[in-house]
């Protein structure tokens, strides 16, 4: 599909869903999820640092982890991804963005209603009584390669704090969940920008879209198969998706 067979696809479409993971905020200087870690976490795989189980085993190299990411998150901008996913919204008459990232890129860039699917670095709890739990900023004095943190304590009932974030093995929040795969089910075209789509369920949503009729489009600069009924724009983001916005929308003003 070209980029203006697509922008005419966006013109006509009543709902439109942007699905994102990691490669969406890769230009903003978030390293993704599969990018080889760095610094104090370079032995480890992410995917064994992101369970419940590496973080009752060594609660301070976890949450030093999480805090490091934090940071980059708070000092990074939206990056031209997120604003014409942003803008895109007040072209169509419904957009849904669900996103596999725990970072408030999206939110910072003007999205409303943003569905996380994987939690968020921003919305910690205790692991004991569940409470949520308001952090201070990070220290901006964090050394670069990271370092162990002990996380706070629950103020109620003394519990470990632990990062909002989904881990390997957990479920997805369920409400997240729901109105994530309504959206996929529902909408007539399906952005899924820098997913790697081998995580799921969360993988699944290209698929229920596709399946219902949706027009599906992966962008992403990494080509990798998809079935014949899907399209792919082989690019990064940023670049891609404002490329697509001004192909569609830029004689269109928003009215
Ligand atoms: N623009 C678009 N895509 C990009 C860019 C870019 N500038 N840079 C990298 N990518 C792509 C990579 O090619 C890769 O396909 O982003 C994807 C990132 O893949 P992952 O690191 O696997 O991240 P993600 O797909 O979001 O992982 C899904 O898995 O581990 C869990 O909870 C974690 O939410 C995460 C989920």
């Amino acid at each position: 599909m070209t980029i203006s067979s697509l922008a005419e696809r966006l013109r006509e479409a009543q709902h439109v869903v942007v699905f994102t993971g990691a490669g969406a905020s890769a230009e903003s200087g978030i390293p993704t999820f599969r990018d080889a870690l760095s610094g104090l976490w370079d032995k480890f795989d992410p995917a064994h640092l992101a369970t419940p189980e590496a973080f009752r085993a060594d609660p301070s190299l976890s949450w030093g982890w999480y805090e490091w990411r934090r940071l980059k998150v708070i000092q990074a901008q939206p990056n031209g991804a997120h604003l014409a996913i942003a803008e895109l919204a007040k072209h169509v008459p419904k957009l849904t963005v669900v996103t596999q990232n725990v970072d408030d890129l999206h939110e910072r860039a003007g999205s409303q209603d943003v569905i996380h699917l994987h939690g968020s670095l921003h919305s910690p709890r205790c692991i004991d009584c569940g409470r949520a739990h308001t952090l201070p900023l990070p220290s901006d004095a964090l050394p670069e390669g990271g370092c162990r943190i002990e996380p706070p304590r629950c103020t109620v009932c003394n519990g470990y704090v632990r990062p909002g974030v989904v881990w390997f093995g957990e479920m997805l929040p369920e409400g997240s969940w729901s109105v994530g795969l309504a959206a996929a089910e529902r909408c007539d075209v399906f952005l899924s920008i820098g997913t790697s789509g081998i995580v799921y369920p969360a993988a699944e949503l290209p698929l229920r879209a596709l399946g219902q009729g949706a027009t599906v489009v992966h962008v992403n600069p990494v080509r990798f198969d998809v079935s014949s009924q899907e399209h792919f724009l082989e690019g990064p983001a940023s670049v891609m998706m404002q490329t697509l916005l001004h192909e569609a929308f830029s004689d269109h003003p928003v009215s």
